[in-house]
């Protein structure tokens, strides 16, 4: 285990960073928002070619996408449905001058994940199950939505290339389908990176094994097809 991992990831540098948003958002900082030092190791991992495009799906005010442009020289979009959280986001990317970044107000449901090489999810749809995750009223929550949304990310990362990387942070990671392999963990396991290594499977999704990852094993988490 590295020093990284012994320590809390939130940090000075992210009470610093949150001096960017109005005060409604950072507020929601600590529960909501990737760490600094967490979205600089999910953008190593993510970035693995100049010019990378990398989508943050449900994306806040834009945190991750702010602090990975700023230090690498991929491309990243996040996608948000919540019209306030894209205007802090935006605001922020035009005061720090990162041309590198686009926020875009809407559902996931309506992005095609096609578009982008790599993927990173901060458990997006927990509020739809949990009220201690729930940000506000202003969207429509419920456990409907929560399969829903995570059908349509399986799917979508279901049909990108071989070798295509997606991290997760925290939550049971009910998004990444059963063709991903757990490839690295970092931060205690809360983040994850999944690689794509065997075709989607639709009858194998539809068994709805997905919660079983929430399974912590002696070799840390794996995709319930690689236990022993
Ligand atoms: C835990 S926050 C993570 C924010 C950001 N990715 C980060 O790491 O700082 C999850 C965000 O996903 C957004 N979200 C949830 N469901 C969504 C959906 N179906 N489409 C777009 N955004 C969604 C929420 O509004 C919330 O802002």
């Amino acid at each position: 285990m590295d020093d990284s991992e012994e320590q809390d990831p939130r940090s000075v540098e992210d009470k610093k960073f949150d001096q960017i948003y109005p005060p409604k958002v950072r507020k929601l900082s600590s529960l909501h928002w990737t760490p600094v030092r967490v979205a600089a190791e999910v953008a190593k991992l993510l970035v693995t070619a100049p010019g990378a495009r990398v989508l943050d799906v449900g994306c806040g005010p834009g945190k991750f996408c702010l602090v990975a442009a700023a230090l690498t020289d991929g491309r990243f979009t996040g996608v948000e449905q919540r019209k306030d959280l894209v205007l802090a986001g935006q605001q922020a990317a035009t005061r720090l001058r990162l041309d590198t970044v686009k926020i875009l107000h809407g559902n996931v449901t309506d992005i095609a994940f096609v578009d982008y090489d790599a993927f990173y999810l901060y458990n997006p749809f927990e509020e739809n199950m949990s009220r201690g995750h729930k940000i506000d009223s202003a969207v429509p929550l419920s456990p409907v939505l929560f399969k829903k949304y995570n059908n349509h990310v399986a799917a979508q990362l279901g049909s990108m290339p071989f070798g295509t990387r997606v991290v997760t942070y925290a939550g049971y990671a009910d998004e990444i389908p059963a063709c991903y392999d757990c490839a690295a963990t970092l931060f205690r396991d809360e983040l994850k990176l999944w690689i794509k290594n065997r075709e989607y499977d639709f009858a194998i999704e539809r068994l709805g094994l997905a919660s079983s990852r929430s399974h912590r094993g002696p070799i840390g988490w794996a995709s319930p097809r690689q236990r022993p």
